[in-house]
């Protein structure tokens, strides 16, 4: 059986990946540090797929750790989502993003060239497009970041790269999401956002609640369909799924691939807003605010790539991912415990 290691495997997109792996076939292991999860999760994992996978409760800045993984399990590849993601908070403690991010990855591909095993799957972010010259946003685009999350996903890239370069004998994925929302269907997985949320559709998950008045919208002067930014919403189990495909690649394939994970439709804050509206039943009030600080007006991706190497193509639309977001958010309100 092919043996899967899954760094921040208890994370969101992490623990759907773990379901769509499981369900695919792979033996999957974990590792994590729960800085911001929990092993209940791993509990859900069990109650959707079936399978509980192996568990280890590890620091990517822990190269001991790293190497008893590796000693105990042969793995034949690893997809690695383990990291910080605030944009903000990088742009506070840049060397926190930078130790974290680019040493603990470090660490990771070091154990990993040390035992051979040298097929990754790597979480990017389209935050390394910058603001782009025109949508849908190609592969092939210029790249460019302006905060310290954004160049941790650049620089992560262009060590891979160089990797590949030197050893051909490595494959590598470089995925680059746009923006996961929603959730399991069943209702057991999601996100958990620590604090109150800067992201659009957590945010908005709680003024249905009831625990947020209102919706902050950033801006209604964009050059868009009603002034509101535009981004590419992907449902995370459409995006796990594209995990299931990219390392099938992987494994088949050597060298280095930069692919959009997206579905390549684009929706603004108050399409999302009335989406989120009809899913919950009720109306959600909002308030027009000057804009957000390094926000672009529209983001969203050309998928062409993704359908034409991996055969994937996202199936969920905003309906299905308002209504998961919700129900998640209906059955945990105190989030995984
Ligand atoms: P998440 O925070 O839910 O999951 C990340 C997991 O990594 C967490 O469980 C955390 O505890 C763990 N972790 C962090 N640092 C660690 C360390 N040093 N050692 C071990 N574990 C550690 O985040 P997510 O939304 O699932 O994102 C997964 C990956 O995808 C991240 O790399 C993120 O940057 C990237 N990404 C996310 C988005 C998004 O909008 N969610 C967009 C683009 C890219
Ligand atoms: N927005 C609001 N009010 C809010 C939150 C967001 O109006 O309270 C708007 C934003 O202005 C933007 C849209 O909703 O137009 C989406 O904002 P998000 O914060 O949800 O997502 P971003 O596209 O700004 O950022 C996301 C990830 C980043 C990543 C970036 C590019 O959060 O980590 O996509 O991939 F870098």
């Amino acid at each position: 059986m092919t043996r899967i290691l899954v760094t921040g495997g208890t994370g969101y997109i992490g623990s759907h990946t773990c379901v769509e792996l499981i369900q695919a076939g792979y033996e999957v292991v974990v590792m994590d540090n729960l800085y911001n999860s929990s092993e209940a999760v791993l509990d859900r994992i069990e109650t959707i797929a079936g399978t509980r996978p192996k568990f280890y409760k590890t620091d990517l800045l822990d190269r001991e750790g790293l190497e008893t993984i590796f000693r105990e399990n042969d793995i034949d590849a690893v997809i690695h989502f383990a990291g910080y993601k605030a944009v903000g908070e990088s742009v506070a403690k840049p060397l926190l993003y930078y130790e974290n991010n680019i040493a603990g990855s470090i660490n990771l591909y070091e154990t990993m060239a040390a035992h051979g095993v040298k097929t990754l799957v790597f979480s990017s972010s389209a935050t390394v497009y910058g603001a782009p010259k025109s949508v849908p946003i190609r592969e092939d685009f210029e790249v460019h970041t302006t905060n310290p999350y954004g160049s941790t996903k650049l620089m992560n890239e262009m060590i891979l790269e160089d990797i590949c370069t030197a050893d051909p004998e490595w494959s590598v994925m470089l995925l680059r999401y746009f923006n996961p929302i929603g959730a399991h269907p069943s209702g057991l997985i999601g996100e958990v956002p620590n604090g109150i949320p800067n992201n659009l559709v957590p945010y908005i998950a709680r003024v249905a609640n009831g625990t947020l008045e209102y919706l902050r919208v950033w801006g209604n002067d964009y050059p868009t369909v009603d002034g509101t930014g535009v981004r590419d919403y992907i449902h995370v189990v459409d995006l796990a799924k594209g995990h299931i495909s990219a390392v099938a690649y992987a494994l088949e394939h050597k060298g280095a691939e930069k692919v959009n994970l997206g579905t390549g439709n684009g929706y603004s804050v108050l399409q999302v807003l009335h989406a989120y509206e009809k899913a919950c039943g009720h109306e959600l009030p909002y308030q027009i605010m000057e804009r957000r600080p390094g926000d672009i007006a529209t983001c969203y991706a050309d998928t062409e790539k993704a359908a034409s190497l991996l055969g994937w193509k996202a199936q969920y639309n905003i309906d299905d991912m308002c209504r998961d977001s919700w129900n998640f958010t209906v059955r945990n309100p105190d989030g995984i415990k």
